[in-house]
């Protein structure tokens, strides 16, 4: 088998990524380890920035999102006995975000990738070899045979566990990872959203969110111990923990109705600056993790296959691998301003088990400098809602 790009990983980044090599008129096989449907119903990431959005429309899959999303020009911060709503489009000139969840996302590229050339479901990569000279090879299994995949360049679009990042010799790899002392509970339910934006709130409990899926979806979530089981919480704790979080001392109650999926993932920091090795790049999860406050995962995904998409063309059209040479250094500048702004974020909300109350004291300051000053406030919102894209 032998194609231009060998994409690893049917996630956002290696769908976005094929769709944008398609319309540059670039063939790419993608190897999925999962069945779609598998692919299609995880739960993930809810929250795009105007420019995830507008990527979708110009690539020619814009028709359901500018159907079905919703449309957020701000988010409220509770604390401290705050409420306070940050107007994100004021402050940004206009800049919004909206409630298009990943499951939407992946199952509007899917339908467009199937449209030409279906993903290779259920064709785990085993290894991937050669990619440091100018025929790689990646090795996959197809209904218990070993295949081989030559290709032109590698995308490991594989995720944080994927094979691509461990395939770079330990000598060539420079990362940095911090992991939180704290989880998120994650219910996703048939209930209406109580607010038409996002809640976040910093209580003595720990922190809560309230997001939303659809006007009948909510999605919400409570900070909670590292070594936490979900079987420890019955819905009608979560429920309760809930209210008391988001309410902050009022009779605040949130609409409540079936759980319909419920888990908890850990919170992780993690960069690898080696993004290239030869021919191999990586883009997404498995470049970079970020802890979910801000909702920035799948942003980031989108922001880096823009410039792989801008840089494997250039590179296979013309010749010129100009871009792609540049391809770390511009994703790893915007990277490390959103792991900045995620980390943050999220230490500014948590509450850590033996947090000092000069540390609590610090996060209450924080918080009232965004709500009290306008120049903290947009600095908030410029990160909210997204930095421009340099490709
Ligand atoms: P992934 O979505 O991980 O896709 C990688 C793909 O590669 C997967 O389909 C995987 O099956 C495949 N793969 C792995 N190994 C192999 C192999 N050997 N062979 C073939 N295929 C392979 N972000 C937000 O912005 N907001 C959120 O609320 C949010 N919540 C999240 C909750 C959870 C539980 C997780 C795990 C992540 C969450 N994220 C969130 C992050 C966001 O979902 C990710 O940033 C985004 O999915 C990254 O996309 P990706 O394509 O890089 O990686
Ligand atoms: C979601 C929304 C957020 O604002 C966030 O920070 C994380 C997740 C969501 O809707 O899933």
């Amino acid at each position: 088998m032998k194609t231009q790009v060998g994409i690893i990983g049917a996630g956002p980044a290696g769908l976005f990524l094929a769709q944008m090599l398609h319309r540059a008129g670039i063939d790419s096989v993608i190897l999925e380890s999962k069945d779609q449907n598998y692919v299609m119903g995880r739960v993930r990431a809810g929250v795009l920035e105007q420019g995830a959005i507008d990527t979708l429309k110009e690539i020619g899959v814009g028709e359901n999102v500018e159907a079905e999303r919703m449309e957020h020009e701000g988010i409220t911060f509770k604390f401290d006995g705050v409420e306070r709503y940050i107007d994100v489009k004021a402050l940004t000139g206009g800049r919004t975000v909206s409630v298009y969840g990943q499951q939407s996302v992946v199952r509007d590229l899917i339908d467009a990738r199937n449209s030409y050339n279906e993903v290779k479901w259920h064709c785990p990569v085993s290894s991937i070899s050669d990619f440091e000279t100018d025929k790689p090879k990646i090795h996959f299994t197809e209904n218990g045979e070993e295949k081989t995949l030559a290709c032109d360049y590698i995308a490991g679009t594989d995720g944080f566990w994927g094979p691509s990042r461990q395939a770079i010799p330990a000598a060539k790899q420079r990362t940095h990872e911090f992991v939180y002392p704290y989880s998120w509970l994650g219910i996703l339910a048939e209930a209406k959203p109580v607010s038409h934006v996002v809640i976040y709130a910093n209580h003595e409990n720990g922190f809560a969110l309230q997001s939303m899926r659809s006007p009948e979806i909510s999605r919400l979530y409570i900070q909670c111990d590292n070594d936490d089981d979900i079987k420890n919480w019955s819905d009608e704790m979560i429920w309760d923990e809930l209210d008391l979080r988001l309410g902050q001392g009022t009779d605040f109650k949130l609409n409540r109705g079936p759980v319909i999926q419920k888990g908890i993932s850990p919170l992780r920091s993690f960069v690898s600056e080696t993004m290239r090795c030869g021919r191999l790049f990586l883009a997404g999860d498995s470049a970079h993790i970020v802890p979910p406050t801000g909702a920035k995962g799948l942003n980031l995904a989108v922001a880096d296959v823009r410039v792989l998409a801008a840089g494997l063309t250039k590179a296979i059209k013309d010749g010129s691998e100009d871009i792609l040479d540049q391809y770390e250094a511009i994703c790893l500048d915007r990277i490390w301003k959103t792991q900045r702004f995620s980390w943050w974020l999220t230490t500014s909300f948590h509450r850590a088990k033996g947090m000092s109350t000069f540390e609590h004291k610090l996060q209450l300051a924080t918080l009232h400098t965004i709500v009290s000053s306008e120049a903290a406030a947009t600095s908030f919102a410029e990160s909210y809602a997204g930095m421009p894209y340099i490709y």
